[in-house]
């Protein structure tokens, strides 16, 4: 009924209207009084935690993008080095694991069959399962070491949303607990970033605002049966993200790239016409801005028609977009808070304009317990 909906026709729109109190809700009581993060169910001690010199993250699907996220952030924050496995892959390929290495599981759900299998397998081999799940008690966590809930509340819409972004906030904490455990971040520096995250429900509350800006793109565009997304470092994830959506919702045919690779590949695509998602970086001291700029330049000389996603006051963005999505301010590792929100969006609003379920889309599952 629209009353579970909160009014929204889908739950899918409840939930990705639900993000700023689902973000806010997963950084609540994660401070002590002494300003030091902590996390309630870690169960790892501090030693075991020091003593982990890799870290593998696997996950399925949309939660394997919020892995992705996380490798920027734990490498930088902590020096520790982090693979991403899909994890229908994992066990396949003989992982090199021991006592030392971390493995993080990312399910909403928690009952993945595939990313259960993988854990299972990490334990035999002696490696610590941290579990970053949305739902209580269920199968993934019972079986891991430690636990990061998201607090995203119950995800109805098959397609994640708030669980997704949920799942990035606890994975900036876990790198933020664990560079201030290993000491590779000072405290006031944590304290910081802490202070950033927590200005991200305003940030997602003011894209949800202008919601119908992009609800008139993805009008505009609703005879395109085809779409790229372009991201880097941090904004490639989004960029993954941003084209899944389309083809979970739409069943339109979306990639998404990594704007260096273009050059290798996915720029024989492009054609006149063709939309293309570009994440552009805040515009900092490193040269992200300036190759992500670039990368756009070349696209749309060959035709592209470029829907940009850029920070406010980022004016050199301008002339390269053919339409323009602004972006809240953020630091470049907290991006993906924002930049995915504009994206969930289209993808909703396309999906419903083409007449199709977004909230249970043909031949997909919400927790897949088959391998
Ligand atoms: C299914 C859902 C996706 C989800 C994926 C992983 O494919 O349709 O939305 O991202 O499973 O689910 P999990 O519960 O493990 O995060």
């Amino acid at each position: 009924s629209a009353a579970e909906k909160d009014g929204h026709d889908w739950f899918m729109r409840k939930e990705i209207f639900e993000q700023p109190h689902a973000v806010a809700d997963s950084l609540l009581g994660r401070r002590s009084r002494t300003g030091s993060l902590q996390l309630d169910e870690m169960r790892l001690s501090d030693q075991e935690l020091r003593d982990i010199d890799k870290i593998i993250i696997i996950a399925a699907g949309t939660s394997f993008y919020a892995g992705l996220v996380a490798k920027y952030a734990i490498e930088h924050w902590c020096r520790i080095p982090v693979e991403v496995e899909l994890s229908s892959e994992f066990r396949y390929r003989d992982p090199i694991l021991d006592y030392s290495t971390l493995v993080v599981a990312i399910s909403q759900s928690g009952e993945t069959a595939d990313t259960l299998q993988a854990i299972r397998h990490a334990r035999t081999q002696r490696s610590k399962v941290l579990a970053i799940c949305n739902t209580n008690g269920s199968t993934i966590p019972r079986e891991s070491d430690a636990v990061i809930y998201t607090h995203a509340g119950p995800e109805i819409g098959v397609a994640s949303t708030k669980g997704y972004t949920t799942q990035l906030v606890a994975c900036y904490l876990l790198a933020l607990y664990l560079a201030q455990v290993k000491g590779t971040r000072f405290g006031d520096e944590i304290d910081q970033i802490m202070g950033q995250l927590e200005q991200i429900p305003a940030a997602i509350e003011s894209i949800l605002a202008r919601a119908d800006e992009v609800y008139a793109l993805a009008h505009e565009f609703a005879a395109s049966t085809s779409f790229i997304f372009l991201g880097r470092h941090a904004g490639y994830p989004t960029a993954l993200e941003g084209a899944l959506k389309l083809k979970e919702l739409a069943y339109l045919h979306a990639e998404g790239f990594a704007a260096g690779e273009l050059k290798h590949g996915p720029i024989a695509l492009i054609d006149d016409g063709l939309p293309v998602f570009c994440i552009v970086p805040p515009q900092g001291r490193d040269q992200l801005h300036d190759k992500m700029l670039s990368g756009i330049q070349e696209v749309r000389a060959r035709g592209a028609r470029t829907i940009c996603l850029a920070e406010e006051g980022d004016a050199r963005i301008t002339p390269y977009a053919d339409r323009l999505v602004r972006l809240p301010r953020v630091p470049v590792l907290l991006q993906p808070l924002v930049s995915v929100v504009p994206l969930q969006l289209f993808a909703c609003e396309l999906a419903t304009a083409l007449g199709h379920d977004v909230d249970q889309p043909r031949n997909l599952a919400k927790s897949v317990t088959v391998e």
